[in-house]
Formats: structure tokens, C-alpha cells, sequence
């Protein structure tokens, strides 16, 4: 029999159909695990989510190599609805289930009926896998379950994701602070390069005026930008005046965005977060050739890139 007259295709489509959609399920479950700050869950739906590419492609090229240039099928695929990363894990491991125990077999047996050794063992194989990522994700939903994501019983091994040193005890430790800076440094860093401003010679100042609030847990509308461009320079005057301008170039460039298109991304996300809208709004008139610029407002803007970090 031809591939192209078979069940198994149809079998093939929907398998790669299905491990497609995992994979971008596991991508999203990541990006919730992101903001709930559970990095290491992240990288478990990330690292699974590599895997169920790779799935996809073998399905893929069965069908490819079948000719198969167009496949009609009907199927039936999860969404899942919660957002909390436990229940993300225990669903996942509920999908992973289902192809191990039940549709790969079945995909594999008809596969073997219709006479494609090859299809019904690659179905075999990855029913395999989908088991371990079943037991992986049910280790983590346990672990969540039962509060020990970050503490054992007994003494552990607990490995730093960023760089991979391992240290024996009970709890996972503390991030060290100048790796906790480092990474905010880095996020501010990116802020400023989407807001146009990474070349300006302000930038480092800003990143360093937010990195002493965030160490101190203030705003800069409490201290005084003047208070604290004296505690980090021997010449206040002159950072604050760099930052100013560094923050005037963001304006632009942002209302710049805006006047090509208001609903572009950036310009809608960080419009409102760091600039007093009506600047914008008066900055945006400048560039169409009408009226007074907008005012760089620094105090609203560092306060704002907090605001922006609490937010990722
Ligand atoms: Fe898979
Ligand atoms: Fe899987």
C-alpha cells in the first residue's frame, strides 16, 4: 500500500499536528512559569518543548517522504485553561499519558497493519519518550505540590542554572546579588535598547540610578534624582544632565514610533509606563511639524522602569 492511500497518514498529520501544538503549549507554560518566577520550571517546558520539535519533524518527513501533499483530517486537541504552573505540569502530564499509553500504540498497530515497519516503530519510540516527559513533568507537579521546589529533606544537590555550580544542602540557596544584578542590569539594559536610547552616553546612568533603587526599594520620586546622582558621581550635575537627555532621545523615539504607527508594540507597551502621556502626545504633534516639544520627565521615567521590571 502507498502512504499517500493509507490511515497512516492521516495518523502521521495528526500526530505531528499534535506534537506541534505541544510544543507551543510548553513555550507558553514557560513564559507563565517567567513571570511567576519559577526559572527552573520554565526550563523544564522549555527543554520538553525542544523535544516535541524534533517529534514533530520525524512525523513530518514520513509524510514528505510519502508524498503526501495535502492530508485531511479530524481531530480532537487540548487547550489548557489555567495559568497556574502546577496545574500546567499536571495537564502536560495528562497529554504526555495519553500518546504513550493510547495513541501511539494504536497509531503504531495500524501503522503495522498497513504494512509501515518503519512509521509504527518511530511511533514505538517516541510513545517511549513521551512516557519519561510524562514522569518528568509529574516529579516537578509533585515537588510543586508538596512545597520542596526549593527545600529537601535530606542533604541535595542544587545546581545554579546560570552557571552551573553545585552546591550539597537541604535549601536551594539565595541568588547571589551580584548575579541578581547582573540579570537586572542586563533587563534594563534591553529596555533602553528598545526605547532607542542604548547608544546614548546617559544610558549607563540611567541603568545605574535604577539599580541603586532597586537596591534601596525607593522611587525616584521619593528621594530626588539630584540626591541620588550625588551618592553615584562626583559630578551630579552633569549625570543627571546626561540622563535627561538620554530620556529625551527615548521620547522621540517612541513618539516616533507612534506617529508611524500607533499600535506599534513598543510604542503602546512603553508610551504610557515611562512618559507622562501628554509628552507624547506634544512630542508626537512636534514631529508632525506642529507646536513645542514634549518634556523629558527623568523622575517619571526611572520610576517607570521599575514599575516595568516588577511587571516581567
Ligand atoms: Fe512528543
Ligand atoms: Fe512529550
Amino acid at each position: 500500500m502507498e502512504l499517500r492511500d493509507s490511515v497512516t497518514k492521516e495518523n502521521l498529520l495528526r500526530a505531528f499536528a499534535g506534537e506541534s501544538q505541544a510544543r507551543n503549549r510548553y513555550t507558553f507554560a514557560a513564559g507563565l512559569c517567567r513571570q511567576n518566577k519559577l526559572p527552573v520550571l520554565e526550563e523544564v517546558f522549555l527543554y520538553t518543548a525542544g523535544q516535541e520539535k524534533e517529534h514533530a519533524e520525524v512525523f513530518y518527513n514520513h509524510l514528505k517522504q510519502g508524498g503526501c501533499e495535502n492530508v485531511t483530517i479530524t481531530a480532537n486537541y487540548p487547550i489548557d485553561l489555567p495559568d497556574q504552573p502546577v496545574k500546567l505540569l499536571e495537564l502536560a502530564r495528562g497529554h504526555e499519558l495519553e500518546e504513550h499509553g493510547d495513541i501511539y500504540p494504536s497509531f503504531a498497530g495500524k501503522a503495522e497493519e498497513e504494512g509501515f515497519a518503519e512509521v509504527a516503530r518511530h511511533f514505538r519510540q517516541i510513545a517511549e519518550i513521551e512516557k519519561v516527559h510524562a514522569q518528568r513533568f509529574e516529579r516537578f507537579a509533585k515537588l510543586m505540590r508538596e512545597n520542596k521546589l526549593f527545600v529537601s529533606d535530606v542533604e541535595t544537590g542544587w545546581i545554579c542554572l546560570n552557571c552551573g555550580h553545585v552546591l550539597t544542602a537541604k535549601q536551594a540557596p539565595a541568588v547571589p546579588a551580584a548575579q541578581k544584578e547582573e540579570r537586572r542590569r542586563k533587563h534594563l539594559q534591553y529596555t533602553l535598547s528598545q526605547l532607542g536610547m542604548a547608544g546614548e552616553k546617559g544610558a549607563k546612568d540611567i541603568v545605574d540610578l535604577c539599580l541603586l533603587l532597586m537596591e534601596r526599594g525607593e522611587q525616584a520620586s521619593q528621594v530626588g534624582v539630584g540626591a541620588l546622582c550625588a551618592q553615584l558621581s562626583k559630578n551630579p550635575k552633569s549625570m543627571e544632565q546626561r540622563a535627561r537627555r538620554a530620556v529625551e532621545r527615548g521620547l522621540f523615539h517612541v513618539a516616533s514610533l507612534g506617529v508611524e504607527d500607533f499600535n506599534n508594540e513598543i510604542f503602546s507597551y512603553y508610551s504610557a509606563r515611562l512618559f507622562p502621556f501628554q509628552e507624547v502626545r506634544a512630542e508626537m504633534a512636534y514631529i508632525q511639524g506642529r507646536g513645542a516639544r514634549g518634556k523629558a520627565n527623568l523622575k517619571h521615567f526611572l520610576d517607570g522602569m521599575l514599575a516595568a521590571a516588577d511587571e516581567d
